[in-house]
């Protein structure tokens, strides 16, 4: 991304307006919702899952290397340690649909498919300990999951407790083959068993994305209280389309959904497809921006044995992630659309001495196949502080601003279909350089 701006003079500035801006900040903090009090996810999980690149893969005689068995997860936890997934923060290896043996035991436990899980779930659970790794795993409150294994329906409780003795971090709990309107019932007993264990379970909800797509408003605040994080809307897929259908979906909600963002609850759009055969390089840099600008969470689906070295580095981006895990949570918001490129706007932490940094991500959705240069000012997106920001265009190297005032012309070449994400760090109040 390229950006041009103009230098200013020395300049003398009170920090009044920086006061009053902490306490805004604070005050937003102080009415956000009070939700699920487990202690985990106090900023939105990281971590890998199965489902978009390998989906119900169950061929193993074919397919070795791809088929859902305890040898994919195995390499993928190998990975993450290897090539510095674990230590950006990528923490969960998620086994998603397709673990199961079609049939329960003599007790009535769900049981993992032998063939494809010869040492049971508990010794894959170990392995991926060993590593320093979290593990997660997937089940369904409906009669079956989405892909026809056994639902948990009648279960939950003897469900929950397998989970904890297997060593269970993290649930995916799906809903299909459920009543989409009563649902959050379900869920909500679930969160009870499940806090029975005593093991600290991340529990991921999926009742939004059942009711939402259903033309039902979810209780958001029932969601913030019951669970870690939710899947509000449509099942993520390996194209620009259905990244930017979501996207679409989450701004223009954005008002009713963004409230319930917050350390401990999160709002969900799926996975992170970046790396996979769909998107350019500049689209994932796109998904990375909005992901990162949302405070969602930044769950991998993808094969991290054969990822171009590129696309690695955008979900190993430390300021994207450091964006995305801000401690304050605060899920951004698109504010300004300009010549079908939407900007996007997050809040972050304040500093220790109150000033107060932001994050803008741009999404362009221009399909005219060249770069478009877009100019905007920071006053439009409601931003200001009088000392000026230094400016980080974090997904390009060398692009760093030293200032710029809220209304000088910030201008970006926008790639067709893609994004950027930029960080507001605000300078010392004093003597500013220009
Ligand atoms: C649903 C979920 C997906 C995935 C599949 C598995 O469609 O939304 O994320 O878990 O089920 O069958």
């Amino acid at each position: 991304m390229l950006f041009s701006h103009n230098f200013s003079r020395y300049l003398q500035i009170s920090s009044i307006n920086m006061t009053l801006k902490f306490f805004m900040i604070i005050m937003s903090v102080l009415t956000v919702v009070n939700g699920l009090d487990n202690g985990l996810a106090r900023t939105p999980p990281m971590g890998w899952m199965q489902w978009e690149r390998f989906r119900c893969l169950t061929d193993c005689d074919n397919y070795p290397d791809e088929c859902i068995s305890h040898k994919l997860f195995r390499a993928m936890a190998d990975h993450m340690l290897s090539d510095g997934y674990l230590d950006a923060g990528y923490e969960y290896v998620i086994i998603d649909d397709c673990w199961f043996s079609h049939k329960r035991d003599n007790e009535g436990r769900l049981q993992p498919d032998p063939d494809r899980f010869p040492y049971g779930i508990k010794s894959l659970a170990d392995y991926i300990h060993s590593k320093g790794l979290k593990f997660g795993i997937y089940a369904d409150y409906g009669i079956f999951t989405c892909a026809g294994y056994p639902g948990s329906l009648n279960h939950l409780e003897i469900d929950a407790h397998t989970f904890a003795e297997w060593g269970v971090d993290y649930l995916k709990f799906d809903g299909c083959y459920s009543d989409y309107i009563t649902i959050d019932k379900g869920y909500i007993e679930m969160d009870k068993y499940l806090n029975a264990t005593d093991r600290p379970i991340v529990y991921s909800c999926s009742w939004p994305a059942y009711q939402e797509s259903n033309d039902m408003e979810s209780n958001y605040t029932a969601l913030a209280q019951t669970c870690n994080l939710w899947r509000n809307w449509d099942d993520i897929d390996d194209s620009w389309e259905s990244v930017s259908e979501i996207i679409s979906w989450f701004s223009t909600n954005q008002d009713r959904l963004a409230p319930f963002s917050g350390p401990g609850h999160w709002n969900d759009p799926d996975m992170l497809i970046i790396g996979n055969y769909g998107l350019s390089l500049e689209q994932c840099k796109a998904q990375m921006a909005i992901w990162s600008i949302m405070a969602a969470p930044l769950i991998m689906s993808v094969d991290l044995r054969t990822i171009d070295a590129e696309f690695r580095d955008i979900i190993l981006n430390k300021e994207a992630i450091s964006v995305n895990q801000d401690p304050l949570g605060i899920m951004g918001r698109l504010v300004l659309t300009r010549n079908k490129i939407n900007i996007w706007t997050k809040p972050l932490q304040p500093r220790e001495d109150g000033q107060q940094p932001y994050a803008i991500a741009l999404m362009s959705n221009r399909t005219d196949g060249y770069p478009y240069k877009i100019g905007f000012t920071l006053t439009e997106l409601n931003i200001t502080n009088p000392n000026g920001f230094q400016m980080k265009d974090v997904f390009e190297k060398n692009n760093t601003l030293p200032f710029i005032t809220d209304d000088e012309k910030i201008y970006l070449r926008m790639k067709p279909t893609g994004g950027a994400l930029l960080v507001f760090t605000p300078i010392e109040e004093q003597l500013i350089v220009v």
